[in-house]
């Protein structure tokens, strides 16, 4: 049985239709990268699984249990998904150890010592462990990540999303969380990845799934979608992210040339 299963996941905003038909699934152990231009419905889409969005219409399954049925417990759906976004969302007046037993304690009911226990086997895990008394503050973008990844884990779930885990760090920082989510998806964990990182997605995923404007376009091998896409749309886009400075200047020609 598969961990996610999305059939026909239909999302609108008043007028505007963010996801118009989306099937795909995540199996157990396997890591999905999503790429897809800004606006294509890629965060959306992560968060109508988590149900921080509510679907228009169309049925999500995560493990066992139909995430889109009006008598869902969400908060157990939640309980099962670690999310990690591009900005952090740490307790700025917590400690690191703190950021990471709070919710531990409070929504799992684990005791101080057992929290604490689990708090420092994940800050280990993500390469902190002598960061437990600092303050998000003290640390550098690339730490406060990881801090909120070992935050998520510690919470123990079944599958981890990601939307843009990297995309506010200085590149230099980019590294370090990236290492940590290859490590992570080496241990087998689930992963729905959103990323614009290709040679992450190249190396590390097992599927890459190319949205724009609110459909999948082209899913498969990330050696081919990435390396040889068989739709114009995902060449461009690649095209775009992959040399950002020639894409630019031969789109602004084109334009000048269609406008002439
Ligand atoms: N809460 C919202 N209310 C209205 N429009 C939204 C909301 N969230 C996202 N959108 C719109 O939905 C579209 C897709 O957004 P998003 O899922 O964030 O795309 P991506 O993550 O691929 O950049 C965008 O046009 C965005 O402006
Ligand atoms: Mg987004």
């Amino acid at each position: 049985m598969s961990t996610i299963e999305v059939s026909d996941l239909h999302k609108s905003f008043g007028d505007l239709e963010v996801l118009r038909g989306i099937d795909f699934r995540v199996e157990p152990t396997e890591v999905v990268c999503v790429i897809g231009p800004s606006g294509s419905g890629k965060s959306t889409l992560l968060r109508c699984i988590n149900l921080l969005e509510q679907p228009t219409s169309g049925t999500i399954r995560v493990g066992d249990v139909e995430v889109t049925d009006p008598d869902v417990d969400i908060d157990a759906v939640r309980r099962r998904i670690g999310m990690v976004f591009q900005a952090f969302n740490l307790f700025p007046h917590l400690t690191v150890l703190r950021n990471l037993t709070i919710a531990q304690q409070r929504v799992l009911r684990r005791s101080k010592k057992d929290a604490d226990r689990v708090a420092r086997d994940n800050l280990a895990r993500v390469g902190l462990a002598e960061k437990e008394t600092s303050y998000p503050a003290q640390l550098s973008g690339g730490q406060q990540q990881r801090v909120a990844i070992a935050r998520a884990l510690s919470m123990g779930p079944d599958l981890m999303l990601f939307d843009e885990p990297t995309s506010a760090l200085d590149p230099e920082l980019v590294g370090d969380v990236l290492a940590v989510m290859r490590k992570l998806a080496g241990e087998g964990m689930t992963m729905l990845v959103v990323t614009h990182e290709m040679s992450f997605a190249r190396e590390v995923a097992d599927r890459v799934v190319f949205m724009d404007d609110g459909v999948i376009v082209e899913e498969g091998d990330p050696a081919q979608v990435i390396g040889n896409p068989r739709h114009e749309r995902t060449r461009t886009f690649l095209r775009r992210v992959l040399d950002p400075a020639s894409a630019d200047v031969s789109e602004t020609v084109t334009k000048r040339v269609e406008g002439a």
